[in-house]
């Protein structure tokens, strides 16, 4: 069982993805996580983003791993435990540009199928609906409006330490979310075989309960 869950930035794609997940004791892949290692890779070894086949080459010599936790994922490159250092400021501003670049898709494309080919999954992204697991048998396509996504980054944030102003973060959410559907490869879109749900107005137990009530019709 595969089920796919997409959406614009901060729409609560992997807080749902992960319990939901968890509840049925599926994996759980966040690919936003890989794109976001690959841009910290590239900023920590001052990789030119002009070119693709540098930081290719760079990731080429590494694993990007997670590791379940109670309340979640670790994300490892290599053994450098990089899970919160890919949620700071200049790897979320700067990894737009680096998902843009086609060999670097191609690559994660290629990693995040064979993540899926090891069992019942919950996927969440841009393009896993549409080109990673394109006969995923649930498509969730999540949004929420962009000031509501604002706010709950912006809680988000403040637990963490990272004091960005709301309205500068509602700035950056729509310009991330631009860059992300008007890319060539595989932009940010729905599905047309995806179930829209806005969470603007849903806490996280209603929005987890309505994939759960979707994922059994299916199965
Ligand atoms: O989901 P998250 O906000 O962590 O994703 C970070 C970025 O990674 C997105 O803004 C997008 O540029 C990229 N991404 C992507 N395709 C995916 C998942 C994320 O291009 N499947």
């Amino acid at each position: 069982m595969q089920v796919a869950i997409d959406g614009p930035a901060s729409s609560g794609k992997s807080t749902i993805a992960k319990i939901v997940a968890k509840k049925l004791g599926f994996i759980y892949c966040d690919t936003g996580a890989m794109y976001r290692a690959a841009t910290w890779l590239a900023l920590r070894d001052h990789i030119n983003l002009d070119d693709a086949s540098d930081l290719l080459k760079a990731l080429d010599d590494v694993t990007i791993r997670f590791e379940p936790t109670d309340d979640g994922q670790l994300v490892f490159i290599n053994d450098i435990d990089i899970t919160h250092a890919i949620r700071e400021p200049d790897v979320t501003n700067n990894v737009s540009q680096v998902s843009a670049l086609a060999p670097i898709r191609t690559e994660m494309v290629k990693r995040q199928q064979q993540i899926a080919e090891e069992g019942n999954i919950v996927m969440d992204g841009r393009d896993i609906g549409t080109t990673v697991l394109p006969h995923a048998q649930v498509k969730i396509f999540m949004t929420a409006s962009a000031e509501e996504r604002a706010k709950r980054r912006y809680a988000e944030n403040i637990a963490k330490g990272i004091m960005t102003p709301l309205s500068q973060l509602q700035d950056e959410i729509v310009a991330r979310d631009h860059k992300d559907s008007t890319r060539k490869i595989s932009p940010l879109r729905k599905a047309d075989d995806a179930i829209e749900i806005d969470t603007t107005h849903l806490g996280i137990d209603e929005v987890v309960a309505q994939i759960l009530e979707i994922i059994q019709t299916v199965q």
